[in-house]
């Protein structure tokens, strides 16, 4: 993904600092570029040293590195902690990091284990990324907080069990956060992303990249790209979104508003 240079005025991030987990692969990497392009200081969290690396060699002195796994709350506490001895502040946080799970369709052959993994790191580590971003926020009364949900957090069928209730239970914990720290003003929002070509979905759907032609949504002609998801994450966590919090914004062409069962479309032609 190259995104255009951009102008000084065009720039949506000047003089933030961003986290992003998750963000050495897929829908992280691309906003982790996009956010830098903007103007904007980036901290790669993931558990994907090499790949994380690699990415912040690209991006130059605007991007850097640290070693996290979600799950565990002394390396959410560890990259915070760098980030405001390195930069002063936190503007935005970015609780991207998240799995897919094991393709295991029914409830009976779902295991205790699968589904704790997916949500300790689909949720849980949005609920650590989210506190230890709050702890920080809080005392300068500022801050944005995105957490990539999914359309599998409004519809069931769309995922395996353990990654549909992860990804709804992100937005509650959104809303609630929304409520909360938005007395200290506070933005607290989602992203929901369709079906997107990225490492995670092609070794989950066990797919090539080609292959994501064919989940349509009611845009004809359009697959979901990682860009699409960089840019809604930019919106909010751009100035833009000034007054948009407790929001899931989705991002899906429409898919999870239509049912191809019956639309009367197909009778009025
Ligand atoms: N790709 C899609 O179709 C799609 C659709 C809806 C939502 N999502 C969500 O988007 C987010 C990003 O996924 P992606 O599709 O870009 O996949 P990806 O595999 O390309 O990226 C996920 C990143 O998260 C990191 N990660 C995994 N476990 C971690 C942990 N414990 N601690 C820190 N980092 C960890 C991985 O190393 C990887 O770099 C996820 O939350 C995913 O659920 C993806």
């Amino acid at each position: 993904m190259v995104f255009p240079v951009l102008s000084a005025a065009a720039k949506r991030l000047v003089g933030k600092v961003a986290i992003i987990t998750g963000g050495a692969s897929g829908i992280g990497e691309c906003t982790a570029k996009l956010f830098t392009q903007h103007g904007a200081k980036v901290v790669i969290a993931d558990i994907q040293d090499d790949l994380g690396q690699s990415i912040c060699k690209e991006l130059g002195p605007s991007a850097t590195f640290v070693q996290c796994d979600v799950t565990k709350e002394e390396d959410v506490k560890n990259v915070v902690d760098y980030t405001m001895a390195q930069y002063g502040k936190l503007d935005i946080m970015y609780n991207n990091a998240g799995i897919g799970g094991f393709p295991t369709p029914s409830i009976i052959e779902t295991t205790l284990s699968e589904f704790e993994e997916v949500m300790k790191v689909n949720l849980i580590g949005s609920f650590l990324g989210t506190k230890h971003a709050a702890r920080v926020m809080i005392p300068t009364k500022q801050g944005s907080i995105i957490t990539t949900s999914s359309t599998s957090s409004i519809i069931g069928g769309g995922a395996i069990y353990s990654y549909t209730s992860s990804k709804h239970g992100v937005v509650g914990l959104m809303k609630n956060a929304a409520v909360e720290l938005g007395n200290y003003g506070i933005r607290v929002n989602c992203v929901a992303p369709y079906l997107t070509s990225t490492p995670m979905a092609r070794s989950f759907l066990n797919i090539k990249d080609e292959d994501f032609s064919n989940f349509y949504s009611n845009i004809k002609g359009e697959r979901c790209k990682v860009e699409d998801i960089a840019n809604a994450a930019l919106f909010l966590a751009s100035d833009d979104a000034k007054y948009v919090s407790g929001h899931n914004l989705v991002v899906d062409g429409g898919f999870t508003i239509m049912n191809p069962g019956f639309c009367i479309y197909e009778y009025t032609k």
